[in-house]
């Protein structure tokens, strides 16, 4: 079942000079490819649509802070099952509960700096491309 998900690099994974590790753990997946990628500085109400559904919680104002203060990769991936498979590679939220192996096990520590977002849902990578990549077919 051949899908596209949208990933976002956060800024901790650019500052830290990760980007290449990530995208390459991706890219390695057979028969993944990447469709579209870009270096962008994610301004807040682009953050207020993706992260619509946190607005009010506890973390939303720090989470809002921490996305904007620095450049993130922006892609979209396809292929066969990506969506459930960058999500797997990525981890689970909190890095300390993410197995070793995965993104957010081999490289994180606190939970609002975990490296990788990836759509968790067809409906939400429908929702997520329109607001990153508006015009993508
Ligand atoms: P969430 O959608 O629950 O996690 P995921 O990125 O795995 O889909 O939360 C979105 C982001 O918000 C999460 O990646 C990091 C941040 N966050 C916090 O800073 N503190 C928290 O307690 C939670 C649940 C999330
Ligand atoms: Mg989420």
């Amino acid at each position: 079942m051949s899908q596209r998900t949208l990933v976002l690099l956060k800024p901790d994974a650019v500052r830290r000079g990760l980007i290449g590790e990530i995208v390459g753990r991706i890219e390695s997946k057979a028969d993944w490819r990447i469709a579209a990628l870009e270096l962008r500085t994610l301004d807040r109400p682009t953050l207020e649509q993706h992260y619509a559904e946190h607005e009010g919680r506890p973390f939303y104002e720090p989470l809002m802070e921490f996305m904007a203060s620095g450049p993130s990769v922006v892609m979209l991936v396809e292929g066969e099952r990506v969506i459930e498979g960058v999500r797997t590679l990525a981890g689970p939220t909190d890095p300390i509960a993410a197995t070793p192996g995965s993104i957010r096990g081999d490289f994180g520590t606190i939970v609002r700096e975990n490296l990788i977002h990836a759509s968790d849902s067809e409906e939400s990578a429908e929702r997520e491309t329109k607001i990153f990549f508006p015009g993508f077919a």
